[in-house]
């Protein structure tokens, strides 16, 4: 079976509707086959943009990994920053095109694998990163964003303890100075601040 990151063509699409209050916002996220979190919005990514207090956040903003793109839309939808939003997977970005549109955002939207087509710099890169792709892969989307973080910008991501939250955390201190924010039923809220 394809995995939810590798563009496969030939998958059929099963697209399908599904509505999210987040904070007392309705958001509508049409999803499809062969991308991440089909059947709508995930907890992690739920308890991810609950945590972010968006009265905070100005400037650029990438959503790394975008998937369908609740967590670009979000951000858009409820700060005032410029939000760009990147993916791997072409069928993920088709969604998050329409799902912009949808909800009404302005945002940029491109393929990219891992930062290689990000030219800018961010104050805050937030994801729901990869686990799948295996630790290589996500330790090297999380060493990198510090490239592609301002000083003092900030790392946002969501992972669940079972798949190593723990030692994620570990990981990020060599780069960041880190701080949990929250953990609701074993996902992890991780702030890293690029000093
Ligand atoms: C856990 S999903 C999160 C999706 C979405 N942000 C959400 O919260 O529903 C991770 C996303 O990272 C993307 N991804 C995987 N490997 C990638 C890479 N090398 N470069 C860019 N994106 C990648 C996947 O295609 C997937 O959409």
């Amino acid at each position: 079976m394809a995995h939810y990151f590798e563009n496969d063509e030939t998958l059929k699409h099963d697209i399908q509707k599904s509505v999210a209050i987040i904070h007392n916002k309705q958001f509508i996220f049409y999803t499809d086959r062969g991308v991440f979190s089909k059947k709508g919005l995930d907890f992690g990514t739920r308890t991810l943009l609950e945590t972010i207090d968006c009265n905070q956040i100005h400037g650029k903003v990438l959503d790394f990994g975008c998937g369908y793109g609740p967590i670009g839309i979000y951000i858009a939808h409820e700060s005032d920053a410029e939000v760009h939003m990147i993916d791997i997977n072409r069928r993920s970005l088709e969604l998050a095109r329409k799902n912009v549109n949808t909800n009404h955002v302005n945002v940029q939207i491109y393929e990219s694998n891992l930062y290689e087509n990000v030219d800018d710099v961010f104050d805050y890169i937030i994801s729901n990163p990869p686990i799948r792709v295996g630790k290589t892969i996500l330790y090297q989307i999380l060493e990198e964003a510090k490239k592609h973080l301002k000083p003092h910008g900030q790392l946002w991501i969501v992972i669940h303890k079972d798949q190593g939250a723990k030692t994620t955390m570990e990981f990020l201190s060599q780069f960041y100075s880190v701080e949990l924010k929250n953990k609701n039923k074993g996902f992890y809220i991780i702030c890293g601040t690029n000093n």
